[in-house]
């Protein structure tokens, strides 16, 4: 009887201390997930590499802390690590190679991000797939990032759960029918596998006072509607459910919270 008191308590402990993480590529090509946690907001990391060689149609799953903060996850595309200095991939590549750098291995545009912060504010979980920045944890107050790391576009994601809570993210591929002021970077092919955001394309010359990045004198909600900010509705449009400016909160579509009770383990799917 003791015994079996201990085992349930045993198990509830390991329910309440860790979720479960799944990342598949659904691409019927190679890609390199990346994986970066904002150290200055928590220290809890997942028990996995910061990146990683997926081949097509494979999951690998892995176990994270239930109070990871501010972690993100994103895909990489055409990547040859025998280079070391530069770019090691045509989106997404990161400082450090194939593992992101824990510390300034944040990411660069464009590349689609999955975001969480678990147990925030009011024991939520908040999650969001950004097809253009990492706004949602900046915003949400829940820790800051530098504005200019990883934005735009250039996987199709999805986050999914196992306890009902929203689905997050974008199943279309906006590289083909990016915008051409900002679509881009192309492959060997001439294919467009990213599409960039009004702000990383720097389509207003100034990104530290702009429209378009919510920076300067328009880095409130009240001065930056999503109005002001170019090719919104194309991104917001397309992918109703993603983060795609800086103040998308407002939208109601854009950041998703799943209490942390239910503990929930998440699903990120590339090519869904
Ligand atoms: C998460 O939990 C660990 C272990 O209890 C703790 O050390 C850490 O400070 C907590 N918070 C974050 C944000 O990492
Ligand atoms: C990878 O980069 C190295 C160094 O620039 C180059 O020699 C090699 O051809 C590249 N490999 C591929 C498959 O592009």
């Amino acid at each position: 009887m003791k015994l079996h008191v201990f085992l349930v308590c045993l198990g509830l402990m390991s329910v309440a201390e860790a979720r479960t993480f799944t990342v598949f590529n659904a691409c019927p090509f190679t890609i390199w997930p990346a994986m970066f946690t904002d150290l200055t907001a928590g220290t809890a990391v997942p028990d996995f590499p910061t990146g990683w060689e997926a081949d097509p149609m494979t999951s690998v799953s892995f176990t994270v802390p239930d109070n990871w903060t501010a972690g993100r996850i994103w895909g990489r595309r055409d990547c040859n690590f025998t280079i070391t200095s530069g770019p090691t991939c045509l989106t997404g590549w990161c400082n450090g190679g194939l593992e992101c750098d824990p510390h300034t291995g944040t990411g660069v545009p464009p590349a689609s991000v999955a975001e969480w912060t678990l147990q925030g504010d009011m024991s939520q979980d908040f999650y969001d797939g950004a097809s253009s920045f990492c706004f949602a944890i900046l915003r949400c107050g829940l820790t800051k990032m530098p504005v200019s790391l990883v934005d735009g576009y250039d996987l199709p994601m999805m986050i999914t759960n196992d306890v009902n809570c929203p689905t997050a993210g974008c199943a279309v591929d906006l590289g083909p029918i990016c915008p051409s002021p900002i679509q881009g970077p192309f492959d060997s092919t001439g294919f467009p596998v990213g599409c960039s955001s009004a702000c990383a394309a720097n389509l207003d010359g100034d990104p530290t006072n702009s429209a378009n990045c919510c920076s300067g004198s328009f880095d409130t909600a009240a001065t930056c509607p999503s109005s002001g900010v170019e090719f919104y509705s194309f991104f917001k449009g397309n992918c109703p459910n993603t983060y795609a400016y800086a103040f998308d909160e407002s939208s109601g579509t854009a950041l998703w919270t799943c209490s942390s009770n239910l503990n929930a383990d998440y699903t990120l799917t590339f090519c869904p």
